[in-house]
């Protein structure tokens, strides 16, 4: 039997070449040799203040650049969180057993609430919670995400042995699946910021559907340092980070790159970047174009997903709602 994957992404921001590193990418890869769930999930983007309509247009946005990027809808069930209303019972049955010394050591809460604690909905401190129902409710054996998402997979895990040791065997204790290389792609400029969706600054990200001038453009300009030699060494955060999607995106070996590189400028190195980046996106692009011109295509790919999900969300929840005591 294959293994179970899960996986998902907000909707709350264009989807960023960090996103495709460290996510979709290896979703992609590993198509065939896994039983695959990829999902859009719009109600972990509710969690900040947002608007219902720009929402209802990144959620459509996520799905044709999921299959502009190659999960073939044959091979895997692509859906919208929101329309399968379990994710949301099974949260708050989960958050019933999740202490809260738990949620407060999330260091993703902290780092996004800052001094403003007081003030955050209460949805942002659960949410971890909400993505635990996630990845649950499909007795899901694998979560392929970005460095960043590791702690609440890891909080999944202890949620479902919690829940296993109160109420009897019901889940799957799943695993986190980090990529090698990818898995945290920083901004290009602040190379000690994480590439986010959310952040301000016209060259800070790199978004799958901008216009490859401007990527080009973000990428000639990216902050670096002012030494010589190009080798991969984290502490100049700048030239590792680009020499890490260079690497994410050929392949090669470190050594092979710093070969190549040798006695070359950074100029040269971010021409050559900007090259396999675009080499990378153009075609998803055109594909995302494709795809999305006909409307109706999605929103059969979308209920069909649902279709197939509904026997294994109805057997989990059937499980569940019996060894709590509610049926
Ligand atoms: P989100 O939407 O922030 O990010 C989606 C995926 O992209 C990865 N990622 C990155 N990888 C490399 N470099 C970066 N700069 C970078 N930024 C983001 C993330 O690690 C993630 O894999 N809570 C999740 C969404 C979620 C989920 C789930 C994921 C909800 N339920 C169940 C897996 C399973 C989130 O906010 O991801």
């Amino acid at each position: 039997m294959k293994k179970r994957v899960f996986s998902g992404i907000q909707p709350s921001g264009h989807l960023h070449l960090g996103n495709y590193l460290g996510s979709i990418r290896n979703w992609v890869r590993d198509l065939d040799s896994h039983d695959n769930i990829f999902c859009v999930v719009d109600q972990h983007a509710i969690t900040v203040d947002y608007d219902p309509a720009v929402l209802r247009s990144n959620v459509r946005e996520l799905v044709g650049l999921y299959l502009a990027c190659g999960l073939e809808p044959d091979k895997c069930c692509l859906f919208v969180q929101s329309h399968i209303p379990e994710h949301t019972e099974l949260a708050w049955l989960l958050t019933c057993v999740t202490p809260m010394g738990w949620l407060e050591r999330m260091t993703q809460f902290k780092d996004k609430v800052g001094a403003k604690r007081e003030r955050a909905g209460t949805g942002l401190f659960t949410y971890p919670t909400l993505m635990a129902a996630d990845i649950l409710l499909y007795r899901t054996h694998e979560v392929p995400v970005g460095n960043d998402q590791k702690q609440h997979v890891e909080l999944t895990r202890d949620i479902a042995e919690r829940f296993n040791r109160k109420f009897g065997e019901v889940f799957i204790v799943p695993e986190p699946v980090i990529a090698a290389v990818g898995a945290r792609i920083m901004g290009l400029d602040d190379p000690t910021a994480k590439m986010s969706k959310s952040a301000p600054g016209d060259h800070h990200s790199i978004g799958l559907l901008d216009d490859l001038k401007k990527i080009r453009k973000t990428i000639m300009r990216a902050v670096t340092d002012s030494e010589q030699s190009i080798v991969f060494d984290p502490a100049r955060a700048g030239l590792f980070n680009l020499l890490s999607i260079y690497q994410a995106l050929t392949g090669q070996e470190q050594a092979e790159i710093e070969t190549h590189f040798a006695g070359k400028g950074y100029g040269d190195l971010k021409k050559q970047v900007a090259e396999v980046v675009i080499a990378e996106i153009e075609p998803i692009q055109a594909r995302y174009r494709e795809l999305t011109a006909d409307p109706t295509y999605i929103d059969g790919v979308l209920a069909d997903s649902v279709d197939q999900l509904r026997p294994i969300v109805d057997a989990t929840m059937d499980e569940v709602r019996r060894a709590m005591g509610h049926r």
